[in-house]
């Protein structure tokens, strides 16, 4: 069973309320990979970033993703690094991959201050996004099938969207 959509995009494109209400509207599952990532090491993302590295969060979650993709069939969530990994990107290859598009401005406005991201917690959030964004943004559209820009759109209106191109 694979994916009926799989959601990719920075910290605050919306993936997870984005995703819930794709996964209603097309009467399926919703599965967040960084949820699936904290049971299965029984420690909370902030956690491992701590105690292993960034380096030993991105094998943790190498390991989720991929398993995830061949046995999930709903609606999957990647968390907004899961791209770096060129064996995450090539299990992604002919899946319905959905890049979930924003700019840097709303990303930190909607991050905001929240430490559950280790990634830019701490000085200068705008910059780390910046620089997180830059790495990453032609990843997220070598992976994508479809892309949708979530700026200044309702959730409901990107889901519809959603509907009609998956
Ligand atoms: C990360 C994003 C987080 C989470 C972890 C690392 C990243 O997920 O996987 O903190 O590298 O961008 P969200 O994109 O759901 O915030």
């Amino acid at each position: 069973m694979t994916p009926r959509a799989v959601l990719v995009g920075p910290p605050g494109a919306g993936k997870s309320t984005v995703g819930k209400r794709l996964a209603t509207a097309l009467g399926v599952e919703f599965f967040d990979t960084d949820v699936a990532i904290e049971q299965d090491t029984g420690r909370i993302i902030a956690d491992i970033f701590a105690q292993d590295g960034e380096s030993g969060f991105r094998e943790i979650e190498e390991r989720v993703v991929i398993e995830s993709l061949s046995a999930q069939p709903g609606v999957v969530s990647l968390g907004g690094g899961a791209v770096l990994s060129a064996n995450t990107r090539a299990a992604l290859q002919a899946l319905p991959v959905v890049y979930l598009e924003i700019s840097i401005a709303e990303g930190l406005r909607r991050t905001g201050t929240s430490t559950a991201r280790p990634l830019l917690a701490g000085d200068d959030p705008r910059t780390k996004y910046r620089q997180l964004m830059n790495r990453r943004r032609p990843l997220y559209r070598e992976v994508a099938a479809i892309t949708v820009r979530t700026d200044g759109r309702s959730p409901g209106k990107v889901v519809r969207e959603l509907v009609e191109k998956l």
